[in-house]
């Protein structure tokens, strides 16, 4: 299927059908290729290859067909002209960036990056000459004062980790595309279904696809989707950098990107319905969620996404104490990292993701002892709210949540 047929085919069906129509042998589901390496029938073939007078696939870690499926299923999710997938969603992240960047170069980035985009930033491209310069994503104005001459690439992320607060997309595609920055998005916690960043005018789309593209916690895999003239240059830098993804890893996230669409649609409503629970409980003291009327961007959430995603956040009334004793008291919903799986799991920021970072970081993150970042996922909401609702009773009945 071509760009221009994908363009007309809605992304349920997309997630079924997009790449589909390249098996061999009229093989109904992809072949896993299982192999590192590809025959050539005679030497003269492997000569015209090595003269750019032949195509075919040589070695799995430039290209594979089974590899290419997840390719043409995301690329056609995220209305892209072509992806690459990768071995994790840093190697996605890593590639892009050093495809797109030069020793002197600068980083505009949002301050509200996952943690591991910051550790790239901070303790391994500033070993390169790159430089980084800082914005908030809430503050327009904090744009335009990180910019300088150098800055080549802008890059955030939204909605945030774990705020749940959001970027304005469509504006700030527009401020890189005027000064010929080139934009890249990680769009992990919208997933495809719920948000499209190429249509708004970024450049270059990543995500952890151990994430929603997956959808089964099974798979560790990273997807980056741009124009065909970019992916051709980040595609250099996965071939020598060697992050590529296995082709049996490859064909698990197939299997999970086909229900896309059914699965972040029920996440979605689950996790409204979960939020508006959350908002009106007596041991709650906060709620974020993109889609709740009382979110600072609900505008915005409407505007740019199709769904407020799969990750809420809130915090227990009662401090740590009444935290530790909600999170211990949990019967059904596991403590775990991690996010858009089937599974519903709850996790805390401030012992994981956020852990020893200083007051102002946390502050300017949201992050505080008493919040618990939950990912939701397809189970009935009943039971999820009953969980959820015996374990914030434990922790007030414990007489941590009464501050007594
Ligand atoms: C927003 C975001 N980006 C990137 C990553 C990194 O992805 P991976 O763990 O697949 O390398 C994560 C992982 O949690 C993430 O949450």
């Amino acid at each position: 299927m071509d760009k221009k047929q994908s363009d007309r085919l809605q992304d349920d069906t997309l997630a079924v059908v997009a790449g589909e129509d390249l098996h061999p042998l009229n093989s109904f589901q992809p072949p896993i290729f299982q192999t590192t390496n590809f025959r050539f029938a005679t030497i003269d073939d492997m000569v015209e290859q090595a003269q750019g007078r032949r195509s075919q696939y040589l070695y799995t870690r430039n290209a594979n067909p089974t590899l290419e499926v997840v390719e043409k299923k995301v690329a056609a999710l995220e209305g892209g002209e072509a992806a690459l997938v990768t071995g994790s969603g840093m190697a996605a992240i890593a590639c892009s960036l050093l495809a797109l960047l030069r020793s002197g170069d600068r980083v505009l980035a949002a301050s509200s990056l996952y943690g591991g985009t910051l550790h790239l930033l901070n303790d391994i491209l500033s070993r390169y000459g790159i430089a980084i310069d800082w914005f908030e994503i809430t503050e327009p104005e904090s744009l335009a004062r990180g910019v300088r001459p150098a800055t080549r690439v802008l890059l955030a992320e939204t909605p945030t980790n774990p705020a749940l607060r959001l970027l304005a997309l469509e504006e700030t595609a527009r401020f890189a595309r005027e000064r010929g920055i080139q934009s890249v998005i990680d769009s992990t916690f919208a997933s495809p279904f719920n948000q499209k960043p190429l249509e708004l005018g970024w450049d270059v789309v990543v995500h952890s696809a151990t994430k929603y593209l997956g959808g089964h916690s099974d798979v560790t895999a990273g997807v980056i989707i741009s124009r065909r003239e970019l992916i051709d240059q980040i595609a250099v830098f996965r071939r020598w950098l060697g992050g590529v993804l296995d082709p049996s890893a490859a064909y698990l996230l197939i299997r999970g990107a086909k229900t896309l669409t059914v699965r972040v649609e029920r996440q979605n409503e689950n996790t409204l319905r979960l939020a508006r629970f959350l908002e009106r409980h007596p041991n709650v003291e906060g709620v974020n969620y993109p889609f709740l009327e009382s979110h600072p961007q609900y505008e915005l959430a409407r505007r740019q996404m199709r769904g407020g995603g799969g990750v809420l956040s809130f915090s227990v009334r009662g401090g740590w104490p009444a935290t530790r004793t909600f999170f211990n008291n949990l019967k059904m919903i596991p403590i775990s990292t991690s996010l858009g799986g089937v599974e519903s799991l709850v996790t805390s920021p401030f012992w994981t993701s956020h852990y020893g970072m200083s007051e102002a970081e946390l502050k300017n993150s949201g992050v505080t002892e008493s919040l618990v970042r939950m990912s939701v996922g397809i189970e009935s909401v009943e039971d999820l709210c009953a969980d959820l609702d015996q374990a914030l009773r434990a922790s007030a009945d414990s007489g941590e949540g009464t501050g007594a």
